[in-house]
């Protein structure tokens, strides 16, 4: 059988209008901007206004992206939106996001990693591709975890925003090498033993409710450097690279303390590490195409460029990838 790889053939993004800066939270909530600043390095987070959708963001970065690829809604086979905050129970907000855009040919699905979702997603659209069962394929992230917040809890509500991402993924004959642009390598993990500290204690099956994340902060910090970093690690020794040969990491933004750890711990420089927590707070599976969208748009990532992805989410999930941009 014949094989493909996966090319990242266009980025795209989209951020809500509102900003809520760590000075609005003091007054909702007993917390202060330095608190946060200190504690995570967020400084502001977009929040979706009333009526504004998971799909209405995903909307928007997919048409953004489906335009830096110069490519058009009839010309993809497959969606798959990576979420923890559908728009409803089902249809998938995959399917809503198809009929937005004006695709009626393919298929779409919603896939819950949580924040890990985005890497999840690319992996598994890369398989599609791979087996030519799909040539195109948009994988989005996008986020509303201001629906799924408790406003009165400081430990949790200061952390997260809204927002979307997606990429184009086009299908090029041969197999991944190591010089050629497209998805080279990527690694999944999850441990559900760890499910209790970082949850939504609502759904439809348990309590037909919504409800509101929850999560053991310390501990989820701790899981994250080493999980984190060991799937960096594991990417390249599978792929005989070493943190040298990557141009660009591009990490889930949690917290900016979360990427100075791992980094620390495997030796990456401060400068070849994109960070966008600052702005965007933590928009769970958004944050890494919001993040390639934004350095790829500034200049700092180039096609050619090496970049290395990674993720811990609820779960726990986690994983990195690799892709020749
Ligand atoms: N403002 C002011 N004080 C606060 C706030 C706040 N928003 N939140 C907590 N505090 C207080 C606590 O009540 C506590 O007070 P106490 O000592 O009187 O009991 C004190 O600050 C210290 O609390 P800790 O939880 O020990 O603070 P920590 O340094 O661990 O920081 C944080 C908390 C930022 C949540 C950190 O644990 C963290 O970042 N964990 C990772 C969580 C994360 O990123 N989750 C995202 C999802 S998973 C992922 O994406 C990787």
């Amino acid at each position: 059988m014949s094989r493909f790889r996966s090319v990242i053939a266009g980025i795209g993004s989209y951020l809500p209008e509102k900003i809520l800066t760590n000075k609005d939270l003091a007054s909702m909530v007993d917390t202060s901007d330095e608190w946060i600043k200190q504690r995570t390095g967020i400084k502001q987070r977009h929040i979706a206004a009333k009526g504004e959708t998971t799909a209405d963001l995903g909307t928007k970065a997919a048409n953004a992206a489906l335009k830096a690829a110069g490519l058009e809604a009839g010309d993809m086979d497959l969606i798959i939106l990576a979420t923890a905050t559908p728009d409803l129970t089902f249809p998938a907000t995959a399917t809503l996001i198809q009929a937005n855009i004006g695709m009626v040919r393919g298929f779409a699905f919603d896939l819950n990693a949580v924040c890990s979702g985005f890497i999840y997603a690319l992996a598994t659209a890369d398989s599609f591709i791979a087996r030519g069962q799909a040539r195109n394929a948009l994988v989005i992230g996008a986020e509303t975890f201001s629906r799924i917040l408790d406003w009165e809890d400081r430990t949790t509500c200061v952390l997260f925003g809204d927002g979307a991402g997606a990429v184009v993924l086009t299908g090029e004959p041969g197999a991944p090498g190591m010089g050629e642009r497209g998805i080279i390598h990527s690694y999944l993990r999850s441990d559900g033993r760890f499910s209790d500290l970082l949850y939504v204690d609502g759904g439809p099956s348990k309590t037909q409710t919504v409800g509101h994340l929850r999560m053991s902060g310390n501990q989820v910090f701790r899981h994250a450097i080493t999980n984190i970093s060991g799937s960096i690690a594991k990417v390249l020794d599978d792929t005989g690279l070493t943190v040298t040969d990557v141009d660009w990491f591009v990490p889930h933004q949690a917290n900016q303390r979360i990427l100075e750890g791992v980094s620390r711990r495997l030796g990456i420089p401060e400068g070849r590490v994109i960070t966008t927590v600052a702005e965007h707070g933590n928009t769970s599976a958004a944050s890494i195409p919001l993040a390639m969208d934004v350095a790829a748009k500034d200049g700092r990532i180039k096609t050619g460029d090496l970049v290395l992805i990674e993720a811990l989410g609820g779960g726990f999930t986690w994983g990195a990838a690799l892709v020749r941009m």
